[in-house]
């Protein structure tokens, strides 16, 4: 069976592409999600890439990424900054995490600067737009 991969994204990166271009870019996430599966068969990998604006959907899925994964790329988008409980999740995971940021998030208002998740996380990639997913990709790909 090929080793699987959960990637998961927070509210509103539906609307990627759209949603404030001049800061999260034009690229759609359905562009991302192209791209990071081709890295993914290249490498035999399978990726379940989910997106959801409800923090509990997202807890769901982190719990069964700890079940059937080997490791988790999240972008929490605006529960980065607010998510106790996806923080507990991902701690319970005992997954290597990779938390991705499309913005630098300390380039940017104050409320940004906290991340919750970063204390699960073992690294952390903001502000390189949407190549951040792949060097993440690739950094989980060297780890597991
Ligand atoms: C984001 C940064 C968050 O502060 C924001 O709420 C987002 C997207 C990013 O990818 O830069 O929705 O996670």
């Amino acid at each position: 069976m090929k080793k699987k991969i959960y990637i998961l994204n927070g509210p509103n990166l539906n609307l990627l592409g759209e949603r404030e271009p001049e800061i999260y870019g034009r690229s759609s996430l359905k562009d991302v999600e192209k791209s990071l599966n081709k890295i993914a068969k290249t490498n035999s990998l399978e990726i379940v890439f989910e997106q959801s604006n409800h923090e509990g959907e997202l807890i769901e899925l982190i719990q069964t990424a700890s079940k059937e994964s080997k490791g988790i790329i999240i972008n929490p988008a605006g529960y980065t900054h607010t998510s106790i409980a996806i923080y507990d999740a991902l701690l319970s995971s005992k997954l290597p995490i990779i938390e991705v940021h499309l913005s630098n998030i300390y380039k940017r208002e104050n409320f940004r600067h906290i991340s919750y998740v970063s204390k699960a996380a073992d690294g952390i990639i903001s502000g390189l737009g949407v190549e951040g997913y792949i060097f993440a990709l690739k950094a989980l790909i060297s780890k597991i």
